[in-house]
Formats: structure tokens, C-alpha cells, sequence
């Protein structure tokens, strides 16, 4: 989507990761000579985690990656969490396929890279093919080598081959649920420099929204100029709640309880990788991309089970310098209803005991939304509950 610009364009408030926001969506003048060979190139078909990570390559969104990770950035992210360039980056984005797959594909050879359905979606020029150790990027990057980790499952169930080299997206059809939340980082941009923002907090979600997303939000943006809601669309386990229930309990917040002149709702195309940690840092380069310049790091952020410890995910940037990495963190104890003060709080702003605390577990509610109850309003505002049960009592 195009914001249109009313006023001539300022600076950005921060720079892209590497500088320059990379554009590998291929020149229209291009597209057709590319679909015109289409049947006569080696044809890979991606999953739909690879087709968001060929997405939000082409768009800028992973700058300054121009393509699927070489091995000495692969193993210099998996090692250090940098690139070999040493910029940091925190999460492989790779192409991985079975040998049998990789063998017949020649080094320099453009390849077609095919979505689920089998759609001619884009190209990737394959300028190497290296074996990994699925293990090792299992104890490094995600902390566990536990099959059961949903990430970890991922990276052991895929080919062990990496295929990389740069892409070209050709084909992109607006999400098909959300078309008007689809807004490319260069229209981020451009719409925080229409708005004239100089700091924006970027927030990153999976789950639908409760009061301690809305409480640790709106502190956020009484320091800031704008909050841009950016919740994650690509692929998520199978028992979180699906993105459109999301977004749509996303809409009846900006409906009713955020000043729709200071946030603006956007959907991030990325897939989920539930890297805890490592992947808050990477959460916090992508909206950097975008044009954040706050990003929003709360409890167990990127989390799943026990893999991580509640404030991982913070302690983690203090392995950064505030310079390199460029986006600020702005890291928020885990919040819940204070009884006491009859507010949303943490340790840090209530005197309460914890039987004054008021805060329900994932689980546990989507528990209470199966059994068709309302989670209580200090819990989720009213509306939000409504929709959440309306969506989970309809049978799939
Ligand atoms: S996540 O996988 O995208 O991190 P979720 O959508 O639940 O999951 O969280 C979005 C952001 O809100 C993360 O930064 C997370 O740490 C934060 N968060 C979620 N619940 C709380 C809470 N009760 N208190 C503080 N921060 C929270």
C-alpha cells in the first residue's frame, strides 16, 4: 500500500540496518521476460516460512540481506550473531533442501522459486550450496537441541543443504485477508515522515491482544512520537490463535481504545521461529527496518514453554553495542491488574502481593475460550474477549 505524502519528505529518524533499504522486488520492465522463461528453469518449491523470508527480503524488511544467507554469514550469525560484514544479525535466513534436490542445481544457474500452491513467485541465482549442522544451529541459536522446541523441529525436519544466493521477487499478491494492512518498511517510512515522528516504538505479536500488550504499549508511547502495532502474519504453531482472530482484535482496539492519530496497524509477513533471545534481536532489526527507532522487548519475548528465562530476551542486548544494533530497546517487566491500585502495574510500579496480581497464562486462555468463557476484564477488554470466544467457538 502507498501512503500518499502531503508534505515534502523529511529524514527518516533512523537509518535502514546497513544503511540502505534494499529493494528486490523485480523492475516491472523485467517481470515478464522472467515469466516468459519460467518452463525452462530448475523449479524449487518453498514453504510458506520461505516465501515470507523471500518476502521480506525483496521488501527491505531483512536489509541488508539481498538474498538467501551464504555459509560464512550463516556461520557467522550461528557463531557470533553477526554477518560476516560484522553487522548484527541474530537468526539464519536460509534455503534448505534435501541433497537429492540440491544435486542436479549448477552453481550461477537462476532458479525458480515456486510458493505452496505452485506459483511462480520469484528467482534466486544459486551462488552456493553447503551442508550445515542442524544440531549445532539447534544448541546455538535456539538454546536446546529438544526436538519438541518448534523451532528446533523446523530446522531438524528440513533438507540439509543450503542453497543460497541473491533473489528477485516477481509475483506478490496483497495478503489475501489484510490487503490494506500491508505496508512495505519504505511506506513506514514514509508515513512516519508524514506524520512528522521522530521516535517510533515498534511492537512485535503473535497472541491476541490483552491489557499488559495495551499497558506496556501506551507507556511506550507517552515517551515516543507514534507506536507502530506490527503483528507477526507468517506461519505460528499450530495451537496459537490464528492471525485473523488477531488482527481483527487488533482493528476493535484501534476502534475503541488507541488514538488512531498516533498508531498506526501494519502486519509483519514474517514467520514465527521461537527463538526467545535471538530472535527479540532480530524482531528489533526488522522494525528498524521499517523505521522504528524504539522497539518494545517485554516477558518471555519470542518465548515458548521453559526454554527461556522471563527476561532473556532483555539480558540479550547488553551483548550489543547501542550503536550497531541502532533500534533502542524498551524492555518492560511483565505486567499484570493490580487489585490494590485497581490499574495495570509490574514489581516496579505496584506494592502488591502476588494474590493481588491479576494475569492468566496463554494456556490458559485459550482453555477458558474453547469452554466458550469471557476472560475477565482486567484480563481483555470486553470486546476483544467477545470476539476471541465468537472466533474459537466456530468450528474449523
Ligand atoms: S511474542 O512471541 O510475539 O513475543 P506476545 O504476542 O505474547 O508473544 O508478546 C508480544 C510482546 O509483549 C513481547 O515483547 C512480550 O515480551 C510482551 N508481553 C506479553 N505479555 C506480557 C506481560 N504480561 N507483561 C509484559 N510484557 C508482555
Amino acid at each position: 500500500m502507498t501512503l500518499a505524502l502531503e508534505f515534502p519528505p523529511l529524514q527518516d529518524a533512523i537509518l535502514p540496518h546497513g544503511g540502505e533499504l534494499i529493494n528486490r522486488i523485480v523492475p516491472p520492465a523485467e517481470k515478464q521476460e522472467w515469466l516468459s522463461k519460467a518452463d525452462h528453469l530448475p523449479r524449487l518449491s518453498l514453504d510458506a516460512r520461505a516465501v515470507s523470508d523471500l518476502e521480506l527480503i525483496a521488501i527491505g524488511g531483512f536489509s541488508p540481506l539481498t538474498g538467501f544467507m551464504a555459509q560464512a554469514d550463516y556461520d557467522a550469525v550461528v557463531e557470533t550473531m553477526h554477518l560476516a560484514n560484522g553487522l548484527p544479525w541474530s537468526i539464519p535466513v536460509t534455503l534448505s533442501v534435501t541433497p537429492d534436490v540440491a544435486a542436479p542445481l549448477k552453481l550461477g544457474q537462476w532458479i525458480r522459486l515456486d510458493d505452496p500452491a505452485g506459483e511462480f513467485t520469484g528467482v534466486m541465482q544459486l551462488s552456493e550450496k553447503y551442508t550445515y549442522d542442524p544440531q549445532k544451529e539447534a544448541r546455538l541459536v535456539y538454546r536446546t537441541e529438544d526436538e519438541k522446541h518448534p523451532g528446533v523441529k523446523v530446522v531438524y525436519q528440513q533438507g540439509r543443504v543450503n542453497l543460497a544466493g541473491p533473489i528477485w521477487l516477481l509475483q506478490r499478491h496483497p495478503h489475501p485477508l489484510f490487503p490494506s494492512y500491508c505496508i512495505d518498511p519504505q511506506d513506514s517510512r514514509a508515513a512516519f515522515r508524514q506524520r512528522g515522528w521522530q521516535t517510533i516504538v515498534g511492537f512485535q505479536t503473535r497472541n491476541p491482544i490483552h491489557r499488559a500488550h495495551e499497558y506496556i504499549q501506551k507507556c511506550a508511547l507517552e515517551t515516543v512520537d507514534g507506536l507502530f502495532l506490527h503483528p507477526l502474519v507468517g506461519a505460528t504453531k499450530e495451537d496459537d490463535i490464528p492471525a485473523d482472530v488477531r488482527m481483527r482484535c487488533y482493528e476493535i482496539m484501534m476502534e475503541h481504545y488507541f488514538p488512531q492519530d498516533r498508531v498506526i496497524l501494519a502486519i509483519n509477513p514474517a514467520a514465527m521461529r521461537y527463538a526467545g533471545p535471538r530472535e527479540a534481536i532480530f524482531h528489533a532489526l526488522v522494525r528498524k527496518n521499517y523505521g522504528c527507532t524504539h522497539f518494545i522487548v517485554g516477558r518471555d519475548h519470542a518465548g515458548v514453554g521453559d526454554y527461556y528465562g522471563t527476561y532473556d530476551a532483555q539480558y540479550i542486548f547488553a551483548e550489543f553495542d547501542r550503536d550497531e544494533l541502532g533500534i533502542m530497546p524498551m524492555m518492560f517487566e511483565h505486567a499484570f491488574y493490580c487489585t490494590r491500585t485497581q490499574s495495570m502495574a509490574t514489581t516496579k510500579t505496584s506494592p502488591s502481593k502476588p494474590e493481588e496480581r491479576i494475569h492468566l497464562s496463554g494456556t490458559k486462555v485459550r482453555e477458558m475460550l474453547r469452554r466458550g468463557e469471557l476472560p475477565p476484564p482486567e484480563f481483555s477488554r470486553p470486546e476483544v474477549a467477545a470476539e476471541l470466544v465468537r472466533a474459537m467457538q466456530v468450528p474449523v
